[in-house]
C-alpha cells in the first residue's frame, strides 16, 4: 500500500494523474477488455484493427495480472502495465533494432522514412498497436491498444501506451504461449487471405524498369539464365507524368501488349498505383475526384494539397464510403489491362512540403458509414490500410475469380487483411542485411505475415558480397522481392558476376524447391494467424538464452535458417539437422537450412516459375526423432482462384514410424479437402548430414532403411 501511495505521489510530480474508475470484461477464453472511465465510443471506435464483436461473456478472474492502468501522462491518455519480472517484449510491428524490445520506444505515426533516418528510426510505415510479452515460464500474453491515434509505446520493465487522442479501449490476451497468443490476435484482428501462388515466387524490382522493351528483355534474361522468376514490377515511370491509372505513351505504349508478353513468358506484372492523384484539370481521375468530392478536406474545409511525385496532388479520403466505391472503380480498366497485381505505396501518406513528412494533423476525414467525421491525427494510421481496403475490393471486383494481390508500405494493425507488405526503403548494408531479420519477425509477430524487404537494399549499391548474403538470406522472406532506387547500379542476380549469379540461382532454386512447404505455411497462416517465419525461441520456450537470438529465424515450425554470417549462435534443443538439396554446387553464402527433429517437409524440384508448379511428385524430407517418428503436411490446392473455398484442396498427413528397428515408414493421409490427386512420394531421411533418398512411390506406404 505504502508503495502504491508513493509511486503514486511520484506520478503526480512528474505529471501523471491515474484515472479512477474503469470496466473490465471477459469477451472470448483468455480475452479480456478494459475501457477507461468516461469511455467516449466514438472517438475510437469501431475498431479498425479488430473484426470481432467483443461483447462481455463473463467477468474478470481475480487473479488475471495483465491490467491496464488508465493514467495520465503530461496531459495524455495513457496505459501502464507493470509486469513481473523476465518479461521479454516483441511485437510493436514494424520497428528497428533488436528483436526483444525491451527497453525500447516507438512512436506510432506512419512515415516516409527514407533509409530509416529520421526521427532516430523511431518511426516508419506501418503502426502497430500491439505488444506480445512472453514470460520465463514461456506463458504468454498480448496487449492490443485499440486506437489509431498517434501514440508512443514505452518499454522498459513496464510498458507505457501514450496516446494523443481520447482514453481508449485495451484488449489483453492471456494464453499458455506466444504461438496462443498470436492465434488469437488473428481471431481478433482477422488473418491474411491465401494469395495466388504466383506471389510466393521470387520477384524482381527497381525504380524502374523502363521502357517496356526494358521490361521485356529483363523477362528473358530470366529465362535464359535459369534463374527462376514470377513476378517483374513496374515502378511510377510507366505512368504518364506520374499520374495514378495512366500509361507513359513512350515507355509504354501498350501495356496490355507488354502483359501478354510477360504472361507468355511465365511472368506476371505488378503496377504501382499512389494515392495522390495530380492536381490537374485535364485529367480524369482528377475531374473525377473533383465531381465525386472525393478529397481529404484541410481545417478550412477546401481541398487539401500537397506535393508527391506529381507535383501538388489532391488525396483521395477513404474514410467516405463513396470514395472507396470509386477508388475501387478505377482498377476496372487499369487490372482489364492483364495487370496481375497492384503496388500500393506513399499512402502513409507521405507529402514532401507537409509537416513531418504527411499532411497537417487537423486536415479533415469527413467519413461516412461506419466512421465518424474527424481529424487526420485520428486518420492517418490507417490511411494506408483504408487505401487497400479499397485497392483489394476494386481488384477482386474486376477478376472475381482470381485472388488479389496488393503490397502495401503503411498499414495498421489488422491490415494483413487486405495487404501484403515490405520495409520500405532500406539502405544495401550489411547492418540492413541483418536487422532485416528482427524487422521481419516483429511484422509477423505483429500480424503481418507476408512481409521481407527490400532485398539487396534500396538506396546505395551493395557490394557482392552483401548482395551475395542477402540474397541468399532472401530466398526465405515470406515475401521475397529484389528492389533497388533509380539512382543505383544495378542489382539483378546477375549484375555483380558469375559467382554472384551463381550463389543467387542456387538460392532462388531452393526457394522454388520449398514452395510445397511455404505453401502450406501460407495456408496456415491464412487459416490460424501462425506467422511463416518465426523467431527461434519458438522452439523451445523454456530456453530464455534463445529470447533474443535474432541471426537465425523459423520457417514455420520444421525448419531453421542460419545466415551464414551467423556468429555465436544459440540453437533451440534437439537434433536439428542440416538438409542438402540435390544436385546443388556448394558455395560460402548459402544459408544452412536444418530440420527439426521429428519432422517431415514436403518439397519440389527446381522450376523456373510456380506456372510449372505441381504437386505429382513430393519429396519427403523426414528427420525421425528417437523413438523412429515424425510427422508434416501438405497442403494442395490450384494455386488460384476462390475453389478452395468449396473444398477444393488437400491436407495429406505423413506419419513416419519406425518398423523392425531397420526401417522407417512413411504413411500418407488425405485429412481435409476433396481435391485427389494421384502422387508419387519418395523419403529424403536426413540423418547426420546426409541426404538418402527412397524409390519414388504411388502407394500410401512406403519404407526406407535406416
Ligand atoms: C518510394 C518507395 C520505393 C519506390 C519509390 C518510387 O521510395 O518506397 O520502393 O521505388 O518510392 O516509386
Amino acid at each position: 500500500m505504502k508503495k502504491i501511495f508513493f509511486l503514486w505521489a511520484l506520478g503526480i510530480l512528474a505529471g501523471m494523474q491515474p484515472v479512477f474508475s474503469q470496466s473490465a470484461s471477459i469477451a472470448e477464453p483468455g480475452v479480456a477488455v478494459f475501457y477507461p472511465a468516461q469511455f467516449d465510443s466514438t472517438a475510437t471506435l469501431p475498431s479498425l484493427a479488430i473484426v470481432k464483436d467483443l461483447q462481455k461473456k463473463d467477468s474478470l478472474p481475480g487473479d488475471w495480472t495483465v491490467k491496464p492502468e488508465y493514467l495520465q501522462i503530461e496531459g495524455r491518455n495513457a496505459v501502464r502495465f507493470d509486469f513481473e519480472e523476465g518479461v521479454d517484449l516483441y511485437g510493436t510491428g514494424e520497428v528497428i533494432g533488436d528483436l526483444r524490445r525491451n527497453n525500447t520506444d516507438v512512436t506510432l505515426w506512419n512515415t516516409d522514412n527514407y533509409e530509416y533516418a529520421k526521427f532516430d528510426g523511431k518511426q516508419l510505415y506501418q503502426a502497430h498497436p500491439w505488444i506480445l510479452g512472453v514470460r520465463p515460464d514461456g506463458t504468454s500474453f498480448g496487449i492490443l491498444a485499440d486506437n489509431s491515434w498517434r501514440q508512443e509505446i514505452v518499454l522498459d520493465d513496464d510498458a507505457e501506451i501514450i496516446s494523443e487522442g481520447p482514453a481508449f479501449r485495451v484488449v489483453v490476451i492471456e494464453k499458455e504461449n506466444p504461438q496462443e497468443v498470436m492465434k488469437t490476435l488473428a481471431d481478433l484482428t482477422g488473418t491474411m487471405a491465401m494469395p495466388p501462388l504466383w506471389a510466393l515466387g521470387y520477384q524482381q524490382s527497381r525504380y524502374s524498369y523502363y521502357p517496356d522493351t526494358a521490361v521485356e528483355e529483363l523477362a528473358d534474361e530470366f529465362r535464359k539464365r535459369k534463374i527462376p522468376a514470377d513476378v517483374i514490377w513496374m515502378d511510377i515511370d510507366y505512368m504518364d507524368g506520374f499520374r495514378v491509372f495512366t500509361f507513359d505513351e513512350e515507355g509504354f505504349p501498350n501495356p496490355e501488349k507488354l502483359n501478354d508478353y510477360l504472361h507468355s513468358k511465365d511472368f506476371k506484372s505488378v503496377y504501382m498505383i499512389d494515392p495522390g492523384v495530380k492536381q490537374d484539370s485535364t485529367y480524369f481521375v482528377y475531374q473525377q475526384g473533383d465531381a465525386g468530392n472525393h478529397w481529404v478536406l484541410d481545417s478550412l474545409g477546401n481541398e487539401y494539397n500537397g506535393e508527391v511525385w506529381p507535383g501538388q496532388v489532391a488525396f483521395p479520403d477513404y474514410t467516405r464510403p463513396e470514395t472507396q466505391k470509386w477508388w475501387a472503380s478505377l482498377y476496372i480498366d487499369f487490372m482489364n489491362l492483364g495487370i496481375d497485381g497492384v503496388w500500393n505505396d506513399m499512402n502513409e501518406p507521405a507529402v514532401f512540403d507537409g509537416p513531418g513528412g504527411t499532411m497537417p494533423d487537423n486536415n479533415i476525414h469527413r467519413g461516412g458509414g461506419e466512421l465518424p467525421e474527424d481529424i487526420h491525427l485520428r486518420y492517418h494510421n490507417v490511411y494506408g490500410l483504408l487505401m487497400v481496403r479499397s485497392s483489394r475490393e476494386g481488384i477482386l471486383d474486376v477478376n472475381p475469380e482470381k485472388r488479389p494481390f496488393v503490397l502495401s508500405r503503411a498499414n495498421y494493425l489488422g491490415g494483413q487483411r487486405y495487404a501484403a507488405t515490405w520495409t520500405g526503403d532500406n539502405s544495401s548494408t550489411w547492418d540492413n542485411l541483418k536487422m532485416s531479420i528482427p524487422m521481419s519477425l516483429n511484422l509477423s509477430l505483429s500480424g503481418q505475415s507476408f512481409n521481407g524487404p527490400d532485398i539487396g537494399g534500396f538506396t546505395k549499391t551493395p557490394t557482392p558480397e552483401v548482395f551475395g548474403h542477402w540474397i541468399a538470406l532472401g530466398a526465405y522472406y515470406p515475401f521475397s522481392r529484389n528492389h533497388t532506387s533509380n539512382d543505383t547500379e544495378a542489382q539483378e542476380p546477375w549484375a555483380f558476376g558469375e559467382e554472384i549469379e551463381d550463389v543467387s540461382r542456387t538460392a532462388i532454386n531452393r526457394r522454388y524447391r520449398l514452395l510445397p512447404y511455404l505453401y502450406t505455411l501460407f495456408h496456415e497462416a491464412s487459416t490460424t494467424g501462425m506467422p511463416i517465419m518465426r523467431p527461434t525461441f519458438f522452439a523451445d520456450l523454456t530456453n530464455q538464452e534463445l529470447r533474443d537470438e535474432q541471426q537465425s529465424f523459423l520457417l514455420g515450425k520444421n525448419l531453421l535458417i542460419i545466415p551464414q554470417w551467423a556468429e555465436d549462435l544459440k540453437m533451440p534443443k534437439g537434433n536439428w539437422e542440416t538438409v542438402s538439396f540435390e544436385n546443388e554446387e556448394a558455395d560460402p553464402y548459402q544459408a544452412t537450412v536444418k530440420l527439426r527433429e521429428g519432422a517431415i517437409v514436403p518439397v519440389g524440384p527446381v522450376i523456373q516459375s510456380t506456372e510449372d508448379y505441381s504437386t505429382d511428385r513430393i519429396t519427403l524430407l523426414v528427420s525421425p526423432d528417437k523413438a523412429g517418428k515424425a510427422s508434416g503436411t501438405l497442403y494442395d490446392d490450384a494455386g488460384e482462384g476462390f475453389g478452395y473455398k468449396d473444398g477444393e484442396f488437400s491436407i495429406i498427413e505423413f506419419t513416419a514410424s519406425k518398423v523392425s528397428g531397420k526401417r522407417i515408414k512413411v504413411n500418407v493421409k488425405q485429412t481435409e479437402g476433396n481435391l485427389k490427386k494421384d502422387r508419387q512420394y519418395r523419403i529424403a531421411l536426413v540423418k547426420d548430414g546426409k541426404v538418402t533418398y527412397s524409390p519414388w512411390s504411388s502407394k500410401n506406404t512406403f519404407t526406407i532403411k535406416i
